[in-house]
């Protein structure tokens, strides 16, 4: 085995360090978050910190970095108290990751890398309209972790939009047949295959 100690990591430039422990916490569910300003700007930004809190309700949250870091999202979470989140497949990786960039708060994110807004009548939050799993969440929760300022956002999930019916007789949704991807580090993206499925233990 090969050992790397704490004051190793420590001394590594910010970006190594960061793409190293990004990896090392495992393939994430990304996806991308649409939201609108108060101003009615629509905004548009890539996250993989994403996570699975309950079903009953159904709650998904995600971390939300310094609010210096990335101001955006949470704000128009923080005013309008809706998003969406929209899965992303092979043919959108470079518009999506294109996301990331630091944009400007009256800029559109949907116009300036190439994908469509989707707007529905009940949601006031815009969809991305190629994305093949889309659900629109309403705020729950922020909740500040104060040990290094990020944020912790709890949504409650309302409605789900796929783009064809492959939910199984179990209400498993294979991802792998909307070819959903996923993501590690900071820059890198995958497909994925099933190996196994298992009954209950
Ligand atoms: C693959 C990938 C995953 C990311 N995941 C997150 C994340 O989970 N949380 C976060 O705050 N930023 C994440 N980012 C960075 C945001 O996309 C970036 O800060 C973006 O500009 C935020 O935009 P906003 O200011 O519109 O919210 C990620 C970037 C990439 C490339």
């Amino acid at each position: 085995m090969i050992e790397i100690n704490k004051s190793t990591i420590a001394s590594w430039d910010r970006f190594y360090r960061a793409n190293f422990i990004n990896s090392l916490s495992g393939f994430k569910s990304v996806c991308l978050i649409g939201t609108k300003s108060k101003d009615g700007i629509p905004n548009l930004a890539i996250f993989s910190n994403i996570v699975h809190l309950g079903a009953d309700p159904a709650m998904i949250g995600f971390i939300n970095r310094p609010k210096a870091a990335a101001p955006d999202t949470i704000r128009n979470i923080e005013e309008t108290g809706v998003y969406t989140m929209n899965h992303i497949h092979p043919g959108i990786i470079e518009q999506a990751h294109q996301t990331s960039a630091k944009y400007d708060a009256n800029i559109n994110e949907f116009e300036e890398v190439g994908l469509h807004m989707f707007w529905r009548d009940n949601c006031k939050a815009p969809f991305v309209q190629e994305s093949r799993i889309q659900y629109a969440l309403q705020l729950a929760d922020i909740i500040p972790i104060p040990h290094n300022g990020t944020f912790l956002v709890i949504g409650q999930l309302q409605d789900v939009y796929l783009s064809e019916n492959l939910v199984d007789d179990t209400g498993f949704i294979p991802l792998e047949k909307y070819e959903s991807i996923t993501s590690l580090g900071l820059n890198s993206y995958y497909g994925t295959t099933l190996l196994k499925q298992l009954p209950r233990a």
